[in-house]
């Protein structure tokens, strides 16, 4: 695996080798196997999770780790670009994991690095390794990923984690309920991947009628830093908080709430100590899938599996820039390409729709 930029990089078969291996080294940690590798971390946006347990991970099987957990710690903040960074940064580390606002940010790294280039997070975009640990968590619960049924609550506009999550069990056979008001639904660029695999799901704003039949309630929060505008941001700030009472009695009886983590007001702490919360051990988990995420990088580890064929064109626009204004194409040089398919022509880089 040269570079983890989206869940769409991995086929079916290649998720169950990473979560297989991170199971292994769960149970056998391998505390050499990266002996000598140096591991970039590069964080122009906020995390405590993801960037920490990144950085466990690596120690955790060998590696070495250097970086900067903010921009204006770099000389990002004397007017470097991104691609300059990248160059660098290639030169003292073997792979380098990334977490950007702009959305396409890993992508177009990735084209620069000849190094790997993990995607910890590229704006409202994708979260991909996130997904592989949610996805590990829920194997862990229910012994399957298969014809689940999960209700993805709270902003499905901006949550990245949403939409990764949303693409890899589309390969699964579950079934989705998109929870959220109008103004934070999901995009419609998402839609259009479930459309085209004939994926049953439903967009509503109430959760209290779904409750009783899913098998997960994946939470998220409100994503205020994303907004544009702060009147909208009010207008649903708040809108879903679960607590016991809302939940014990009324769902089933192995039903699981996970959450990406941080959480604000969306769960309340009397859940934390039920069975249902599963949402500190999810994070926990992203230890040995990011440990595991490494050794395939850096090619320690190989798939048993084949990789599926995509059989997606791309040609290139050179007069065309992305209509999506946090697209890496309007902040970075770069050739804006475009992703051919049957259900429309998508921004290879941010994923959005080319209109
Ligand atoms: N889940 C997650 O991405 O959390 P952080 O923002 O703290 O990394």
């Amino acid at each position: 695996m040269k570079n983890f930029l989206s869940i769409k990089d991995l086929s079916k078969e290649e998720i169950y080798d990473i979560l297989d291996f991170a199971k292994e080294i769960e149970k056998h940690p391998k505390p050499n196997i990266l002996d000598g590798k140096i591991i970039g971390s590069l964080f122009f946006e906020p995390s405590t999770r993801t960037r920490m347990s990144f950085i466990s991970a690596a120690y955790r099987v060998g590696a070495k780790v250097l970086g900067f957990d903010s921009p204006d710690a770099s000389s990002i903040k004397k007017g470097e670009s991104l691609r300059d960074t990248i160059k660098m940064v290639e030169v003292y580390t073997d792979a380098i994991v990334m977490r950007h606002s702009i959305e396409g940010a890993a992508k177009f790294a990735a084209e620069i690095s000849r190094v790997p280039i993990l995607n910890a997070g590229d704006g409202a975009n994708e979260h991909p390794s996130q997904t592989l640990l949610d996805l590990y968590t829920i194997r862990e619960q229910f012994g399957t990923l298969e014809n689940l049924k999960i209700a993805f609550v709270g902003d499905m506009k901006y949550g990245r984690t949403v939409h990764s999550l949303a693409k890899a069990l589309s390969d699964f056979g579950c079934e989705f309920y998109f929870v959220a008001p109008d103004i934070i639904q999901i995009p419609s660029h998402i839609l259009q991947e479930l459309d085209n695999k004939k994926i049953s799901y439903k967009l509503i704003s109430e959760y209290s009628d779904i409750l009783n039949i899913i098998d997960i309630m994946y939470m998220t929060r409100i994503q205020k830093e994303r907004f544009d505008n702060l009147e909208e941001f009010n207008q649903v700030s708040g809108i879903y908080k679960i607590s016991k009472d809302k939940i014990v009695d009324k769902c089933k009886d192995d039903m699981i709430i996970l959450h990406p983590l941080p959480r604000v007001d969306e769960i309340s702490v009397d859940l934390d100590d039920t069975k249902y919360a599963l949402y500190f051990k999810q994070a926990a988990n992203g230890i040995p899938i990011r440990s595991a995420l490494f050794a395939y990088a850096l090619g320690v580890k190989k798939f048993d599996s084949y990789r599926s064929e995509n059989n997606n064109k791309i040609i290139s626009y050179k007069t065309s820039k992305c209509n999506n204004i946090m697209c890496v194409t309007n902040f970075e040089k770069t050739e804006n390409k475009v992703v051919n398919t049957s259900y429309g022509n998508f921004c290879y880089y941010c994923g959005k729709e080319i209109i």
